[in-house]
């Protein structure tokens, strides 16, 4: 594999919260980033990376943009995956899917575009860029699932004190994201011998501007009563991007504080 001062990296949902995080970090570390997104809404962007704008549940559009990655590099030893349709509680005041205090789950239109978005934009991004993966002797994926595709959201989370729901993470979220683990598993039993590594991480908890009674449930619920910082989702990818461990593939890395064992 290149050595650090030439290692190029794509980033999907650049423009996010933690993309935003990891861009920043690993443009310390002198890494090429091709970052890809919706649109460009942050000005800083371009500062740590080659910013490309794309849908990426257009199969074609997808294919166009890492052609013209690959016109710039010969090859790229990483991509990250970050893009996705995230439910964050704090903008639970746009209109709720779904209302567990009436009893009703998302209807199969809304919980089938979710998914077809989600699962779209990391399988376009793995069609397209695994023939050139499979050429090179080493290449990493890294994808950024959730705890939620593994365990289910606990409703208690977001109770208030009078005994309401406020909010609810939806289906389909954790739908799109129980794709993952069975996705990382599939390409590291059929390609690891071909040099890749691939390994799933399912972040808990990062969270721009949270609401005072999530915080207060989520403080009760979780062993280390604190949600996740972004700096520390960002520490463990730039660890599976630098990393001279090989040997850790086909991998689900839960990063949730201990969430999911109390
Ligand atoms: N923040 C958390 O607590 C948390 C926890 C577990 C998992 N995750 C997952 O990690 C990933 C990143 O999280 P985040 O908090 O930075 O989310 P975010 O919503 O801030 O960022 C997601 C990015 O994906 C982009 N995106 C969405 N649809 C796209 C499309 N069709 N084409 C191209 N780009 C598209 C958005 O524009 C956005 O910039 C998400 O997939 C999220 O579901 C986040």
């Amino acid at each position: 594999m290149n050595n650090l001062e030439t290692k190029n990296v794509i980033i999907t949902g650049c423009n996010g919260l933690i993309g935003r995080q990891i861009c920043n970090l690993l443009s310390d570390n002198k890494i090429n980033i091709f970052g890809i997104d919706l649109e460009d809404k942050n000005t800083d962007l371009s500062k740590f990376c080659e910013f490309y704008c794309c849908d990426l549940t257009f199969e074609r559009g997808v294919n166009s943009v890492v052609e013209n990655i690959y016109k710039k590099v010969d090859n790229i030893d990483c991509f990250i995956h970050l893009a996705g349709i995230d439910y964050k509680v704090q903008e639970k005041n746009k209109k709720l899917n779904f209302n567990l205090d009436q009893n009703s789950i998302s209807s199969p239109g809304i919980v089938m575009k979710s998914l077809s978005a989600n699962v779209s934009m990391v399988y376009n991004m793995i069609y397209s860029l695994l023939p050139k993966f499979l050429n090179q002797s080493y290449s990493r994926i890294v994808l950024i699932g959730s705890v939620y595709g593994s365990y289910s959201p606990n409703p208690k989370l977001y109770k208030t004190e009078n005994s309401k729901y406020f909010y609810q993470k939806p289906i389909e979220y954790s739908l799109s994201k129980s794709i993952f683990p069975a996705l990382t598993k599939y390409l590291c039993a059929h390609y690891a011998n071909q040099g890749l590594v691939i390994n799933n991480v399912e972040p808990h908890a990062i969270i721009d501007n949270p609401d005072k009674t999530f915080l207060e449930n989520f403080k009760e619920l979780s062993p280390m009563e604190r949600i996740c910082k972004s700096s520390e989702i960002a520490d463990l990818i730039k660890y599976l991007v630098l990393s001279k461990c090989f040997y850790l593939n086909g991998e689900t890395i839960r990063v949730d504080g201990g969430w999911t064992v109390a």
